[in-house]
């Protein structure tokens, strides 16, 4: 039910404060230690690479995990689309672990993946909001994002949910290999949950960017270097999908190679700047964008802001940024669809779950 929400999207925004407490709950145990199955600490302990199979958001979602993984527990990772994966199988290492991402537990592209290495004999996890599902039957492990349902077509709270779920299995999966971690994973995502709140309660200051940034525009640009392109892709596909803005998230430095000669006298390009090993360098990928007549609206994260940027994010953890970044992102879209009288909750052309390959 949507109560006094006028959309479900808006009041999945609105839920991802309470999900990240739901999440820390139902992974913490009475000591507050991480409460993870047994089997799935083995399985990430013996694997020598992760394969992460997912679509659409759920593949954003998979980027910034392949970024935890990496960073805290040492593993390398790859992060395939589905589809492609399903056709092209690249080569694999000795002991793959499959992780699929997914909402609802039924898009045919990953089971479609799943099916295929299940024949080959290799483990697999799914991550997903669903439990009975498909993908989550078919699995050996199944990892619960106790999201809640999510309604709305554009994935908004189950992508945050996936992003801290993976968070607390690449810490739980650090702990279990020994490694010396100077990072709890459940105090910062109580901090993101707070920090959520705050951006959920500036949806004024976000619909005012929307007017000054979007109001009249047919294209759009994100950009971002690190985690903040990760997001970038994300802030895209939720601005094309329910406003059908055409938009397209780009690495900051990749924007020079040939994508820059679409930027015009007001283009709105988007830029996130919350990592600060890359701080300097995206500002430089904005000023060539400026210089070319973009209109730049730069969203920051404290600490790292400079006096022209439009939106300062609260601050948290630099790993965890993703899950803060994407919030004004999903309100711009919900916004630009809302003035253009879009069907904010049921885009043209889409469905909740996609069940055909
Ligand atoms: C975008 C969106 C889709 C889904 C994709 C995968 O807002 O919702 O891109 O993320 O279809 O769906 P699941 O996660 O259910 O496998």
């Amino acid at each position: 039910e949507k109560g006094t929400y006028p959309h479900f999207m808006l009041k999945e925004i609105d839920e991802q404060p309470i999900v990240m407490r739901k999440i820390i709950n139902e992974y913490q145990d009475a000591d507050n230690a991480l409460k993870l199955d047994e089997d799935i600490r083995k399985a990430m302990q013996e694997t020598d690479r992760v394969y992460i199979i997912a679509a659409g958001t759920s593949y954003h979602a998979g980027l910034v995990g392949k970024e935890f993984l990496e960073k805290l527990a040492n593993i390398p990772v790859e992060v395939h689309v589905a589809s492609e994966f399903s056709y092209n199988m690249p080569l694999l290492s000795e002991k793959p672990l499959f992780v699929f991402i997914s909402q609802s537990g039924e898009t045919a592209d990953s089971r479609s993946v799943l099916v295929k290495i299940k024949e080959l004999g290799h483990p697999a996890l799914t991550i997903t909001n669903v439990p009975g599902s498909t993908l989550s039957r078919e699995a050996d492990y199944t990892l619960h994002l106790h999201a809640g349902p999510e309604i709305a077509v554009a994935s908004t709270k189950a992508y945050t949910a996936q992003i801290a779920v993976l968070a607390i299995l690449a810490v739980d999966t650090a702990q279990a290999k020994n490694l010396n971690l100077d990072f709890d994973p459940l105090q910062e995502l109580a901090l993101v949950a707070n920090a959520m709140e705050v951006l959920t309660d500036q949806k004024e200051e976000v619909e005012q960017l929307t007017r000054n940034y979007l109001a009249t525009t047919r294209n759009a640009f994100f950009i971002g270097r690190s985690a903040d392109y990760n997001v970038s892709l994300e802030g895209a596909l939720k601005l094309k999908e329910i406003s059908y803005i055409q938009a397209e998230g780009f690495a900051g430095g990749e924007l020079k190679h040939g994508t820059i000669a679409l930027i015009e006298e007001g283009t709105p390009v988007i830029a996130l700047a919350t990592q600060e090993n890359v701080n300097y360098s995206i500002r430089g990928n904005v000023q060539e964008v400026v210089a070319r007549g973009a209109n730049a609206l730069v969203i920051s994260m404290k600490g790292l802001e400079q006096d022209e940027d439009a939106f300062v994010l609260p601050k948290v953890h630099e790993l965890l940024t993703p899950l803060i970044s994407v919030v004004p992102l999903q309100l711009l879209a919900y916004y630009a669809a809302l003035h253009r009288d879009c069907d904010v909750d049921k885009p043209r052309n889409l469905a909740k779950s996609v069940t055909v390959e």
